[in-house]
């Protein structure tokens, strides 16, 4: 089975061409000669929380017939997201869009990892707590969780390394006491990186948007590259992770 991640579209009324690099990763899903069983988004869906982008993007997610699971990044906004991607999304929880899914043997949790007023994210302890609880309901199934902000230290802008993320220990925690998590997909850092945390690898997928470069965060955006997807294929009780355009 193959589960296909779409990320950080960044819609905004003020660049078309983003709902056109959308469109033109839809359409590759579809043309594909075996397509997804599923899809995972992983969060920034728009750009500044218009509520007009996130009806385009359900415009377009709704040409996928397969289950589409999503959840939110530091650019989204609760309501605009749950009232227009309410099919694809979880139910709001205290503000936060948590959500489950599924593809065959494999189950998805999405964690919402924003941290309300920052940029940056957090696993709290609601998190914590909604997560364990949904492990613990089938301990065994294979399980790969979803969420936008990736639990492992990156180069930030200013060159140093750093997390992006609070209470990563916890996450750390919980992911060393669960051997059925196999995969942690992230979005957020518009670039791929593919990281071991507690022992289980962590993966982060290019935006749809434009793709940033290490170095130069933000500043030197190359629009010229081509929307990614990534693709990852359940075999073997594992993903196996790979990019398409
Ligand atoms: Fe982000």
């Amino acid at each position: 089975m193959i589960l296909a991640q779409l990320s950080d579209f960044h819609l905004s009324s003020g660049h078309p061409e983003r709902t056109k690099r959308l469109v033109r990763a839809i359409d590759h899903l579809l043309g594909l000669e075996t397509r997804p069983d599923a899809v995972v988004i992983t969060g920034d869906v728009a750009d500044k929380g218009e509520s007009s982008m996130y009806a385009e993007a359900a415009g377009e997610l709704a040409r996928l017939p397969m289950p589409v699971f999503a959840v939110p990044g530091n650019r989204d906004w609760t309501e605009p997201f749950r009232e227009n991607l309410t099919p694809w999304c979880g139910e709001a929880e205290n503000g936060f869009l948590n959500h489950v899914g599924e593809m065959g043997d494999l189950r998805l949790l999405g964690l919402d990892s924003r941290r309300p007023g920052s940029q940056q994210g957090q696993f709290s302890a609601q998190s914590k707590s909604w997560l364990e609880a949904r492990l613990a309901l089938q301990p065994e199934r294979p399980t790969a969780i979803f969420l936008h902000h990736p639990p492992f230290r990156t180069k930030l802008r200013n060159g140093s390394i750093g997390h992006q993320i609070e209470g990563v220990e916890m996450l750390e925690e919980v992911v060393r006491r669960h051997s059925n998590i196999v995969q942690i997909l992230c979005g957020h850092l518009h670039r791929i990186y593919a990281v071991p945390v507690a022992g289980v690898i962590a993966t982060s997928a290019p935006s749809l948007a434009y793709q940033g470069i290490v170095e130069h965060w933000h500043e030197k955006d190359d629009f010229d590259i081509r929307p990614a997807v990534t693709l990852h294929y359940w075999q073997d009780g594992g993903l196996i992770s790979r990019l398409a355009w």
